[in-house]
């Protein structure tokens, strides 16, 4: 809960980071966020099969790994057992990524996505890229280019003032690995795609943008700038 409460960005508290990441001071567990829609919604641009397996199964299984790591870590804690406190750190990040992430990829999908943002958003993407265009081929070709298994985001660096794009691997969580507040992530291990784009990965990406939720990203914009 503790590391959880480090990467809360500024302006936000730890009780509402918790709050999104679905669990709570007392229970202490993390539990599967629901999707804020139907698992065949994003069709035909992501397969209900995908949003089925990618979400009760593989969110599924971070969420509860997350449970699993936490609990030997009070254990850990309580015995001052630093050693095993050491070796759960790989696990606390693995899954604790992969639980942060996908809690901000569901947002950040919407059977009414796609077009362009709107507002504060689109000045600062044409002011940090040039245009929308070229900011959205170098968060594809950064997607496209992950070797293995990992994601692609758009983040804000709070000290500089700007946006950046970025790629991180595996289940590595944007801000608790480089700083930046995540504002978009893509997901690009095979888990997200394959089963509809097979190897085609730039396809994928090509698709994704019909169902992105401008909405959310600016929202999430809007709330790291206060
Ligand atoms: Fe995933």
């Amino acid at each position: 809960m503790a590391m959880l409460c480090r990467l809360a960005p500024r302006g936000r508290s730890c009780t509402q980071l918790i709050a999104a990441l679905g669990c709570s001071a007392s229970r202490q567990k993390h539990t599967l966020p629901d999707l804020p829609y139907d698992y065949g919604a994003l069709q035909p641009h992501i397969s209900a099969e995908i949003m089925l397996l990618h979400h009760s199964k593989h969110h599924a299984t971070y969420v509860n790994n997350l449970n699993v790591a936490e609990e030997k870590y009070k254990e850990a804690l309580a015995k001052g057992d630093v050693t095993a406190q050491v070796s759960l750190q790989p696990a606390l990040k693995f899954n604790g990524g992969g639980h942060i992430n996908h809690t901000i990829f569901w947002t950040n999908l919407s059977p009414n996505g796609g077009g362009e943002p709107q507002g504060e958003l689109m000045e600062a993407i044409k002011r940090d890229f040039g245009s929308f265009g070229n900011f959205k081929e170098k968060l594809t070709a950064v997607s496209v280019g992950v070797q293995g298994s990992g994601w692609g985001w758009l983040g804000f660096n709070q000290d500089q003032g700007h946006l950046q794009v970025t790629a991180c691997y595996n289940q590595d969580p944007l801000q608790g690995t480089t700083g930046l507040i995540p504002l978009l992530g893509i997901d690009v291990w095979e888990h997200a795609y394959y089963l509809q784009y097979k190897n085609v990965r730039p396809d994928y990406l090509k698709a994704i943008w019909n169902v992105i939720s401008w909405e959310n990203v600016s929202a999430r914009y809007t709330a790291c700038k206060k």
